[in-house]
């Protein structure tokens, strides 16, 4: 069998904090072990402090790594030397939650895209363009991201992450931080570039209605661990674990078929009759 596009074993990162005495430990992650296949979505839940942003930093090589490896097409990256993340950053990229500190305030939506190209000496300016129009915003090329919506600085940050085509993209918590009213265009978007590009998803987030609509496989993380993982619908439908079953109560997710909470126009204009 071919191997996963990534692979990590046995993953363990501690913070440490403080001197002498008062030294501290966090153990953040304790033994985490999980796959990505070429082409999948695998979700990472769990409430805030689980872990789940410590798993996908440590990916970029970007956390105190105590034991365990990260493999990337079967090729060790847990502690990257510079060649390695030259390489890394071409091929796994990551979208934050928030899209008004991810921009450089000065720079035009062109620029920003174009600079990951500028960098690597690869830019062309006809890749940029179609970039730009692939993710929506063909027509806001010469803007600074204080002229674009929290959405369409989101849509920014997705084509500087794609621009030098990587295989897997982390995507922590991508649209938390939107109006509740542009999330589903950008998870929309974010599928559609996953089936046009070919990409796999690790894709980070504590609300489960997102989750069951975007991933394949779901890990759900408590205390540094994954308590259990598999396919989303069986997770949802039917969970193992005592700890997921309280997670999926405490945060009823609708019926797959209903999107009407993804679109929730509705609503809006309900308030919005009775002046809210
Ligand atoms: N840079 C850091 N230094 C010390 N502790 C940290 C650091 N980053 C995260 N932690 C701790 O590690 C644990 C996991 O955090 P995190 O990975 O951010 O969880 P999540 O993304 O699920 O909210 C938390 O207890 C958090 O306080
Ligand atoms: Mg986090």
């Amino acid at each position: 069998m071919a191997d996963p596009l990534l692979s990590i074993r046995d993953l363990r990162v501690e913070y440490r904090s403080g001197f002498g005495p008062g030294r501290r430990v966090v153990r953040a992650v304790d033994g985490v072990s999980l796959t990505i296949a070429r082409g999948e979505t695998l979700a990472v839940v769990g409430e805030s402090g689980s872990g789940k942003t410590t798993v996908s930093r440590s990916i970029f090589g970007l956390t105190p790594v105590r034991a365990g490896r990260v493999l990337l097409d079967g090729l060790d990256i847990t502690r990257p030397n510079r060649f390695g993340r030259q390489e890394l950053s071409r091929r796994v990229q990551m979208v934050f939650q928030d899209p008004y500190t991810a921009l450089d305030p000065r720079m035009t939506v062109h620029d920003s895209v174009a600079e990951p190209l500028v960098i690597a000496g690869e830019y062309r300016r006809d890749e940029v363009i179609r970039m730009l129009d692939l993710v929506g915003i063909g027509g806001l090329a010469g803007r600074r991201p204080a002229a674009l919506s929290g959405g369409q600085r989101q849509r920014v940050v997705i084509a500087r992450a794609l621009i030098r085509r990587p295989d897997l993209v982390v995507l922590d918590e991508p649209v938390s931080a939107l109006d509740v009213s542009v999330r589903a265009q950008v998870l929309d978007l974010i599928a559609r570039l996953q089936d046009e590009l070919g990409l796999s998803y690790l894709f980070v987030s504590h609300d489960l209605a997102v989750v069951r609509h975007v991933s394949d496989r779901v890990a759900i993380m408590q205390h540094g661990r994954i308590v259990e993982q598999g396919g989303t619908a069986e997770v949802f439908d039917a969970p193992k674990e005592e700890y997921t079953a309280r997670l999926l109560a405490a945060a009823p997710t609708p019926d797959p078929r209903d999107r009407t909470w993804l679109h929730p126009v509705e609503h809006v204009m309900e308030s919005a009759d009775r002046g809210i």
